[in-house]
């Protein structure tokens, strides 16, 4: 047998997860039972995990290894008889927190509690104070993917390492809570909220929410949360959910999670949807007003099969979660908006997926392969345009080698055969290969299917789709750039078309032609986040002052990570306007995600109350301007930044676990 094949063999017996500090070989927790209780003035969570184990093997193995980070453990029992156990946190390890080794003493209990504490660093949580939202009381969201689960709840933290959850979650009457779980009964005159989720997720899909939040039905197993300013706004943009369900019902069979809830955050959250299985998490620059980006929706509700049901085993094979939704989120708009719709968004994922290899080839060519070495690396690492968009197309290309009818049925029947399931990479490409391709190696080997998973770029078989109104968008641009003349057409273009035109137009325009299109057409006082921010990238490049005040309103107004990212860079790039991107984040920081810091931290440099910070006192060339993003609550509150920055953690912690989130444009 030759080495090649002994590592693929064991590979498949046993995926290692790099991740985890825990044993999950010899034990692994099956059920967390939480009983948390929110302390919004400490910002810590304090409660226990009541943790039922399954064992590998007869003999009672040694220790039971659990992930966390910045947790104070109390106190270990065995559940049953409430017998201390003796228990130590491992020293720190970059990106992975601190193993807590519990001493089984040569017992196997079957549920160990532990009590203990978070810290106002967790990685997990943001706590927000009543100013960053748009109500009255304060909020906590979390946020588990990749590995921040552990720094909210001591588990064995690792995607392959599946756990039903219940949870008791007690917080100042007056607030509502929800989680990735059913609802039980819940007494809100007392504070005291309790769900359970009887399906087996990984600890990364364990989410809540607490705060002012109130809630809209959809449809019969649809329906919106969201605190109650945004509340009309959000349930109209999101009305088409229910119909979007039974699309993927249709093409994947049966949506297996009961409800299917969305929840609109306060503008922090730094991602653009999270799927956490029953409640998808959301951010409110999905409100564009005319359900022009419910692409993201679609693509949250895509994970329910891909990611929540068949789940990546550990993260080196993160396109197995996101290639396939991202594949999935493109045939239900194709279902709910027309081939059309979906020929362009398809162009400007390629686009997206052209931009990020040529940058990863210079910094880091391994990692525009599918399957990624991750050894020693925080696997945020792995969010790239490469897992969802290389990912994608190699499923795109095989539905079109196949047909749409064999390939649907193949996803069909892998869904349902491995629901509730973790694959890797290997195992999936032998049922693949298996069930069809028919074992047939010379159309495996003719489809280049290894190239595609294991070889850094983009095989010359990718699928380019047909898209006549992405071919009138470059023709526009074309036009713009050469002649001036305005694109009239555009006054009835989608959101998709505009992001095409303006993908299309070169690099650097002059001011001048900036303003032209604005005179026409007044992007910068467009409500979509989503051209918001592709024109504003184009004004910074361009010089084009009329559109600071807008920019500055757009980055202290929310905090997603897509539009910040872009945005601090090209502030960064040049002297010119450097100084700008340094006022506006040291008013809008106190008020970012700990990973929205951690990221513009890092490409601006910054160093809180370092030397050379300006205070955003001085040299203020831009106005405060008025809000034009429809519906969006202030953020921060005009006045300037709160002054207490009590969730973020050390400049250094950040730029170091930042460091990566440079090269990783992707959410
Ligand atoms: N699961 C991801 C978000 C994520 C990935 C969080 C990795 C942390 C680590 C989510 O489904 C996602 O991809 N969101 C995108 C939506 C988009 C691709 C349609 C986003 O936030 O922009
Ligand atoms: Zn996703």
């Amino acid at each position: 047998m030759n080495a090649g094949l002994v590592c693929a063999l064991l590979a498949l017996a046993a995926p290692r997860d790099v991740h985890t500090l825990s044993n999950l070989e010899a034990v692994r927790p099956v059920h967390l039972s939480l009983d948390l209780a929110l302390d919004f003035e400490a910002r810590r969570i304090r409660g226990t995990n009541e943790l039922t184990l399954s064992y590998a093997a007869e003999a009672a193995p040694a220790f039971l290894d659990l992930d966390t980070r910045e947790l104070t453990i109390r106190r270990v029992t065995d559940a049953a008889s409430g017998q201390a156990l003796g228990f130590a946190l491992g020293v720190p390890v970059e990106y992975l927190g601190q193993r807590l080794r519990i001493d089984l003493a040569g017992q196997r209990p079957a549920k160990v509690r532990i009590e203990y504490e978070t810290s106002p660093g967790a990685s997990a949580l943001q706590w927000l104070e009543p100013r960053q939202t748009s109500g009255r009381l304060p909020f906590l969201l979390t946020q588990s993917q990749a590995i921040h689960a552990r720094s909210f709840v001591p588990c064995a933290d690792s995607p392959g390492a599946r756990v039903s959850y219940d949870a008791t979650v007690r917080v100042p009457a007056g607030m509502q809570v929800v989680m990735s779980a059913d609802h039980g009964t819940h007494e809100p005159e007392r504070g005291i909220f309790r769900f359970h989720l009887d399906q087996a997720i990984p600890p990364y899909l364990i989410a809540l929410a607490a705060g002012e939040i109130a809630f809209q039905a959809l449809g019969p197993r649809t329906g919106v949360y969201a605190e109650p300013a945004l509340l009309e706004a959000a349930a109209s943009e999101f009305r088409d959910v229910e119909k979007m369900v039974e699309i993927a019902e249709r093409l994947y069979g049966r949506y297996r999670w009961g409800r299917w809830d969305t929840i609109v955050l306060p503008p922090s959250f730094p991602y653009g949807g999270m799927e956490n299985p029953r409640l998808t998490f959301a951010t409110p620059t999905l409100i564009a007003g005319d359900r022009s980006l419910v692409n993201v929706m679609a693509h949250e509700l895509a994970h329910s099969w891909s990611g929540n049901l068949v789940t990546n085993a550990t993260w080196s094979d993160f396109w197995l979660n996101e290639g396939f939704t991202s594949y999935i989120e493109n045939r239900i708009i194709e279902e709910l908006s027309g081939a059309d719709l979906a020929a362009m968004e398809r162009i400007l994922a390629q686009q997206e997926l052209r931009r990020e290899v040529a940058q990863l080839e210079r910094t880091r060519p391994a990692d525009t392969a599918l399957v990624l070495d991750l050894e020693g690396r925080d696997p945020d690492e792995g969010t790239t345009a490469v897992a969802y968009q290389k990912g994608a197309n190699l499923l795109f290309l095989l539905e079109r080698h196949f047909g749409r009818d064999r390939f649907d049925a193949f996803l069909r029947g892998y869904f349902d055969r491995h629901a509730f399931t973790s694959m890797t990479t290997p195992r999936f490409l032998e049922i693949l290969k298996r069930d069809l391709f028919q074992d047939d190696a010379r159309t495996w080997s003719e489809l280049r299917v290894e190239e595609w998973v294991y070889r850094p770029g983009i095989p010359s078989n990718l699928d380019v789709p047909e898209s006549r109104a992405y071919r009138d968008a470059k023709a526009a641009a074309q036009a713009f750039a050469g002649t001036g003349a305005l694109p009239e057409a555009a006054a009835r273009w989608v959101t998709a078309e505009w992001l095409l035109f303006l993908n299309e137009l070169p690099g650097r325009l002059a001011a001048a032609q900036m303003q032209a299109l604005d005179a026409r057409f007044a992007l910068t006082r467009s409500g979509n986040s989503e051209i918001l921010s592709a024109w504003l990238e184009k004004a910074i490049r361009a010089d084009y002052t009329a559109a600071y005040p807008a920019l500055e309103a757009f980055l202290t107004r929310m905090g997603r990570r897509k539009f910040l990212r872009p945005l601090y860079t090209a502030l960064d790039e040049h002297p010119r306007t450097r100084e700008l991107a340094r006022r506006i984040y040291s008013r809008a920081r106190p008020a970012y995600h700990p990973i929205a810091v951690a990221t513009v931290d890092m490409i601006l440099k910054w160093t809180p109350r370092g030397p050379g910070q300006g205070d955003g006192s001085t040299g203020s060339r831009v106005s405060r301007a008025p809000s034009t993003w429809a519906g969006s609550p202030p953020f921060p509150p005009p006045g300037g930044p709160p002054s207490s920055t009590g969730t973020t953690r050390s400049s250094a912690t950040l730029r170091r676990d930042a460091r990566h989130l440079l090269r990783t444009p992707r959410v």
